[in-house]
């Protein structure tokens, strides 16, 4: 190591370096995807009005991961700009790559699953309040919390619903992007908070706190083409959510951050 190098080495960032490279070596291609030797979404049968349903469900579930990955561009765009870590900045370059080829696939997808459905409007807001947050800390610290980590499950979820298919295909690789996401963002928030002023984590909270409610009302919107499964799943949603809630806690708690002034919405089933 040159003399430069150790000069501005700082241990606190090697795991945000490790993530980096990890990032490049699992880098792939929209093109290596399965599209001419799979379905795009699972075989639809039974009546043409049961098969047209169907098809809004798998378009209607699309829509939202394309969606999601629209806004994650534009944030990782954000946090790369923000970083004023070099380690940081780097790794930040690979996740703007990477949600770049999601979105590009999910549009890909969406236009061989039949076309756009409904967006969900709870998410235009979060994305927006993520966008607009004041500092790096709540930037980073929202995007794991409210964002990244939760999306693995969910991808697991459509990978088992949709065996042999593009989809799937898909969903196995965003789950494995995305765990890397959630790592590296968790490394990099430990490293600001261990550098932050109690007035800034307090502030990490109190924006923590405006999110929640809108997060609860995402996680249990229901666009039109899936309403009629939308209430019949209504309390696995809610048991699911409120896990999902108490992970979020444990997250913030192992940051180092004061739990105890999150203010944790009602579900009503
Ligand atoms: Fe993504
Ligand atoms: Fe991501």
């Amino acid at each position: 190591m040159s003399a430069v190098e150790h000069e501005t080495h700082d241990a606190q960032y090697d795991e945000v370096v490790r993530y980096y490279d990890l990032a490049k070596r699992a880098e792939w291609q929209v093109r290596e995807l399965p599209w001419t030797d799979l379905p795009p979404i699972p075989e639809l049968k039974g009546s043409p009005q049961r098969q047209a349903r169907r098809r809004d469900v798998w378009r209607s579930v699309i829509t939202q991961q394309l969606q999601a990955d629209e806004f994650a561009v534009e944030m990782a765009a954000q946090l790369f700009a923000l970083a004023p870590h070099r380690e940081a900045k780097l790794y930040y370059t690979t996740m703007v790559q990477d949600e770049a080829r999601h979105t590009e696939a999910w549009i890909k997808l969406i236009a061989e699953a039949g076309g756009d459905a409904e967006r969900d409007p709870y998410l235009d807001k979060l994305a927006k309040m993520q966008l607009e947050a004041d500092t790096l800390e709540e930037k980073v610290f929202q995007m794991q919390v409210f964002f990244e980590r939760l999306i693995i499950p969910k991808f697991r979820l459509i990978a088992r619903a949709s065996r042999g298919t593009v989809l799937e295909d898909l969903c196995n690789r965003l789950a494995v992007d995305d765990g890397i996401h959630h790592g590296s963002g968790m490394a990099y928030e430990r490293v600001l908070l261990a550098n932050a002023t109690k007035k800034t984590k307090d502030k990490l909270i109190k924006a923590g706190n405006r999110l929640l409610p809108v997060f609860v009302q995402h996680e249990l919107w229901r666009p039109r083409e899936r309403a009629w499964i939308g209430s019949a799943m209504r309390a696995a949603d809610i048991a699911r959510l409120r896990q999902e809630l108490e992970n979020g806690i444990r997250m913030a708690q192992s940051l180092g951050l004061d739990v105890s002034d999150i203010e944790l919405p009602a579900l009503a089933a």
